[in-house]
C-alpha cells in the first residue's frame, strides 16, 4: 500500500465571510492554487491511500471546510484526515467591528467537529487496518489527546504486528523538545508538543510504533526514536512571505517497502 502524506494546508476559501481575516493572512489565502499543483502530483502518483495530518483550513468556516473538501477530491483518492487546531479554531461574526477568533482550539472542538460530520469528516481516533499493518490516526489538534485515548491506544495497538502513527501535534519527548527548538528557539512547547499528554510516548508508542508522522510544525525534519522513526512534516502549500517562504511537499509512503519515503513538491 502507498499513502500519500499531506502536511498543513491552511485553506481559505475565496468565499469565506471573514474578509478582514484573508488580509492579514494572506500568505494563507492565497497559497491554495499551490495545493492544486502538488494534488494533481499525487493524482499521477496513483497512492492507495491520502492521510492529512491536519490543519485543512486555517480556520474553521462552513466555505473554508466545503473548498477544502472540493479541493481534496481533485485528488481522485480516498483520503482520511487527524485534525489540527486550525481545523477547530473559528472566528465569531461580531456587528461593525473585526471578528473575534475563539481563542482555544477546544473552545470550538465540540461544535467544529459536529460540522464537519455533516459533510462526512471524521475526526476522532480512528484504526484503518492495511493487511499486518495498524494505521492510528489519533486526534491531538488541542495539544493533548482526547478521554480515553490510553484505553483505545492499548487496545488497537497490538491488533496487528506493526503500526504507523498520524497525528497533528508532535509527542512530548526531550529529543522532539529539542528539535522544535534548535529551529526556532521562540517557540511555545506547551502548544507545539503534546504537553497535555506526557504520557502517550513511553505507556503507549515505545516499542509498538514502527514510523510517526506529525503536522503543526511547518517545517520538515526527521528524528530515529528508540526504534521509531519520525517524520516531521512540512507544508504542503508554497505560503510566500513571512516566515512561510519554504516549498511546500508531500510524501509517498510505501508501506510494504522499508525504502526512505520519497517527496513531491508544489
Ligand atoms: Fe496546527
Amino acid at each position: 500500500m502507498r499513502i500519500a502524506v499531506l502536511g498543513d494546508l491552511h485553506f481559505i476559501a475565496p468565499d469565506d465571510p471573514f474578509k478582514k481575516i484573508h488580509s492579514r493572512r494572506k500568505h494563507f489565502a492565497q497559497a491554495w492554487p499551490s495545493a492544486q499543483r502538488i494534488f494533481a502530483k499525487i493524482r499521477d502518483a496513483a497512492p492507495d491511500l491520502v492521510i492529512s495530518l491536519g490543519d485543512l483550513v486555517d480556520y474553521y468556516s462552513k466555505e473554508n471546510r466545503d473548498f477544502a473538501l472540493e479541493l481534496l477530491g481533485e485528488i481522485q483518492c480516498p483520503w482520511f484526515v487527524t485534525p489540527g487546531n486550525h481545523d477547530f479554531e473559528t472566528y465569531s461574526a461580531q456587528l461593525g467591528s473585526t471578528p473575534t477568533k475563539c481563542m482555544s482550539a477546544s473552545d470550538c472542538e465540540e461544535t467544529a467537529t459536529a460540522a464537519w460530520a455533516e459533510r462526512g469528516i471524521e475526526l476522532q481516533n480512528r484504526l484503518i487496518d492495511a493487511g499486518d499493518t495498524g494505521i492510528l490516526l489519533v486526534n491531538s489538534a488541542c495539544s493533548t489527546v482526547s478521554d480515553g485515548t490510553r484505553e483505545w491506544l492499548n487496545d488497537m495497538l497490538p491488533q496487528h504486528p506493526r503500526n504507523i502513527l498520524f497525528t497533528h501535534t508532535p509527542l512530548d519527548q526531550p529529543e522532539i523538545r529539542s528539535l522544535i527548538l534548535n529551529q526556532n528557539p521562540k517557540r511555545n512547547l506547551k502548544k507545539y508538543v503534546q504537553s497535555g499528554a506526557p504520557w502517550v510516548y513511553e505507556d503507549c508508542i515505545r516499542g509498538q510504533v514502527e514510523q510517526a508522522f506529525f503536522g503543526h510544525l511547518h517545517f520538515a525534519d526527521a528524528l530515529k526514536l528508540n526504534g521509531t522513526h519520525m517524520y516531521f512534516r512540512g507544508l504542503s502549500i508554497m505560503a510566500a512571505g513571512r516566515e512561510y517562504d519554504r516549498m511546500g511537499e508531500a510524501m509517498i509512503l510505501d508501506i510494504d517497502n522499508h525504502s526512505t519515503p520519497s517527496i513531491l513538491t508544489c
